[in-house]
């Protein structure tokens, strides 16, 4: 398995091009299964996860090619021929989840094997179920199985989430474009890439209201026409990279930043006494004068502070003056990093759901190992701040979110190169 290699001390200076995000295009790959005419993606990254849900869908029958080295795809489902998305695929990425409201759609029936992805808490689908039930379907569980089917089609209905779910939300929207009359999510989650989802649903002929709000209005329509539709950028990779100039010292400009996809999140930078600077191109950011200061964060549905970016601020705060405080409200088991920092001289403790951080002058170089996505890349961003060497091993969940991250630290002037295994 790959390793990455980060050799800590230098300043970082220039610019990072941020890529499409990963968790929109996640959603639009399967509102293919919605339409037999083409859906055309641009701007999508170039990532395992991508390539995972490529593969699930062409289990079911739909065609994707990948275009312009993986930045474009194209999605057709004219013939879908199963409506089982196996284990064997479905393990791999939770994300799977999201055929589950398009098949149910249009083929009234589905079988979804229950998703595995990153061990980051229990993540169950009863806030998805619910909804579907009330839409009209029948679900099981069945041999790890969830049996979909619906008996005349699905209808509108008011489902009022209990949580704002980003998945959820999705399957309904998806699944709500083709049912009959008018569905309204109450309690919807608010992301961009929800945003991102209905834009394009738009553009295929859906019609949709208040997305980006906590209340969605879909009106059922018979059938959805094709589209070409531009990924939104992946707020998770432009907040991880601006957090690398804030640790290594310098100054970097993330290339199609933009300020409202992390405004949260540059609040607490501004906090931290980092500057945070939207330009023509994107956002620049630069530490001020030395360290940065300690901040208290809680993770919160959007637009409050991601818990995507919760490990990636962990690292940063490993080394901020003075003692702060983060606290995770989304998923339970989601500090798997902090043990990896202690072992590169970071002063944390963790209680439950909270973890303090004591900032340290200085992080040591030293063997950690990536437990999951967003961990794995606050490993890197703490060895860019670290004496010696970090080596990030089992680096393939980094693979899963981050495209190239060593060539785009690397132009930077980061000291990291990548180790393939033989
Ligand atoms: C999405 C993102 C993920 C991000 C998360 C929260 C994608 C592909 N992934 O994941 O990167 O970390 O949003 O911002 O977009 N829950 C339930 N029952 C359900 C559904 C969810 O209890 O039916 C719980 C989960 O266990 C979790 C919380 O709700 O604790 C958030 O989950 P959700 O918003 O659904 O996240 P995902 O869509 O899985």
């Amino acid at each position: 398995m790959d390793s990455i290699i980060v050799r800590g001390g230098r300043e970082l200076s220039g610019t990072i091009r941020i890529a499409g995000a990963k968790n929109a295009a996640l959603a639009l790959m399967p509102a293919t299964l919605l339409s037999d005419e083409p859906l055309t993606l641009t701007n999508a990254p170039r990532l395992s996860d991508i390539k995972t849900m490529a593969t699930l869908l062409q289990s079911l029958g739909a065609e994707v090619t990948s275009m312009q080295s993986g930045k474009v795809l194209g999605l057709s489902s004219h013939a879908v021929t199963s409506t089982h998305a196996d284990y064997e695929i479905v393990r791999k990425m939770r994300a799977s989840n999201l055929v589950l409201g398009p098949l149910l759609a249009r083929h009234g029936q589905a079988e979804v094997s229950l998703p595995g992805g990153c061990a980051i808490g229990a993540r169950p689908m009863d806030i998805h179920i619910t909804a579907l039930e009330a839409m009209g379907a029948s679900i099981e569980l069945r041999d790890g199985y969830l049996h979909a089917t619906t008996k005349g089609g699905l209808r509108g209905a008011v489902v009022p989430l209990r949580f704002a779910s980003v998945g959820a939300t999705e399957n309904i929207l998806m699944a709500a474009s083709l049912a009959r009359g008018t569905t309204v999510i109450e309690n919807a989650a608010r992301e961009p890439e929800i945003v991102d989802l209905a834009r394009c649903l738009r553009a295929m002929g859906a019609q949709i209201e208040g997305e980006g709000t906590s209340r969605i209005e879909i009106q059922g329509v018979d059938r959805l026409g094709g589209a070409t539709h531009q990924v939104v950028t992946d707020r998770i990779e432009l907040g991880t990279y601006m957090l690398a100039p804030v640790i290594a010292g310098g100054s970097v400009e993330c290339i199609g930043g933009r300020l409202e996809l992390v405004s949260a999140f540059a609040e607490k930078l501004d906090a931290a006494g980092v500057s945070v600077e939207q330009t023509a191109n994107g956002l620049r950011v630069a530490r001020k004068n030395g360290r940065p200061h300690a901040v208290d964060v809680v993770t919160e549905p959007f637009p409050g502070f991601p818990t995507d970016l919760q490990a990636q601020m962990m690292a940063m705060l490993c080394t901020a003056e003075g003692t702060s405080v983060l606290e995770e409200r989304i998923f339970e088991n989601r500090f798997m990093h902090a043990p990896e920092l202690v072992r590169m001289g970071a002063h944390i403790e963790v209680q439950g759901g909270h973890a303090t951080v004591h900032g340290v002058d200085r992080l040591r170089g030293a063997p950690v190992m990536a437990t999951d996505l967003r961990a794995s890349v606050s490993l890197i961003l703490a060895g860019l701040a670290a004496e010696g060497e970090t080596v990030v091993n089992r680096v393939y969940h980094l693979d899963r979110g981050y495209e190239h991250v060593e060539e785009k630290l690397g132009q930077v002037g980061a000291d990291i190169e990548r180790i393939t295994a033989p």
